[in-house]
């Protein structure tokens, strides 16, 4: 298990996935704006759902987030387009309702950096969000990554095109902080 601060990063268990089917895919508007492409309706108990896990897909790694005190399940956590060429991947997370705007974020962000320096080895972060999502980006700006650039009407959401961020974390731009294994 993967520690923060104020969450940890474990296995997706069985019994997450109607509950984050639930709360993160069945609402269309955070979904539509999240996974960048078009919402359908998918049954909790689906292979299709994008909740269950492909332990054999290497590019790919998936968490269920949990809280430190007590493991309730918060949400879901992704190191995903894992390149160990180039050393890169990319990072995901969607935070149920109740959980957000408590500093969790910016801590799976933290988790998930720990995980991709020091266990994977990785030398750069990234992450797209959408323009307007402003917890997501103060979660990868607290965590040290800059704006490396704007992607102009990239994402068709809901009936309009928005601009996309691109935002970067080199390892040794990465401060060590709230974050262990164990
Ligand atoms: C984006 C998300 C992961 C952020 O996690 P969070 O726990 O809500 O964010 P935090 O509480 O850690 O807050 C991070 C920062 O954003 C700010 N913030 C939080 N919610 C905010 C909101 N609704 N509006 C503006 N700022 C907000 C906080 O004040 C904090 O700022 P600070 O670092 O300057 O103090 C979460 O809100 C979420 O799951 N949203 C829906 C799914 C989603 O958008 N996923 C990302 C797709 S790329």
């Amino acid at each position: 298990m993967l520690k923060g601060s104020k969450v940890a990063l474990r296995a997706r268990h069985e019994e997450d996935i109607p509950i984050l089917h639930a709360e993160l895919h069945d609402d269309v508007v955070t979904a539509s704006r999240a996974v960048g492409r078009p919402w359908r309706p998918i049954a909790p108990d689906s292979k299709e759902s994008q909740f269950v896990v492909d332990d054999t897909a290497q590019g790919r790694v998936a968490f269920s987030v949990v809280e430190l005190d007590g493991g309730t399940l918060v949400g879901t956590a992704t190191l995903w387009g894992i390149d160990d060429h180039n050393r890169s991947a990319h990072i995901g997370l969607g935070l149920l309702p109740s959980a957000r705007g408590k500093g969790y974020g910016s801590n799976v962000v933290a988790v998930l950096c720990h995980y991709g320096f020091v266990v994977r080895g990785l030398r750069r972060l990234q992450i797209e969000t959408l323009a307007d999502n402003t917890a997501m980006l103060r979660s990868a700006e607290r965590n040290g990554f800059v704006r490396e650039g704007v992607l102009r009407s990239s994402a068709w959401v809901m009936g309009e095109f928005l601009d996309e961020v691109l935002l970067g974390l080199l390892v040794q731009e990465w401060k060590r902080e709230g974050s262990r294994s164990s």
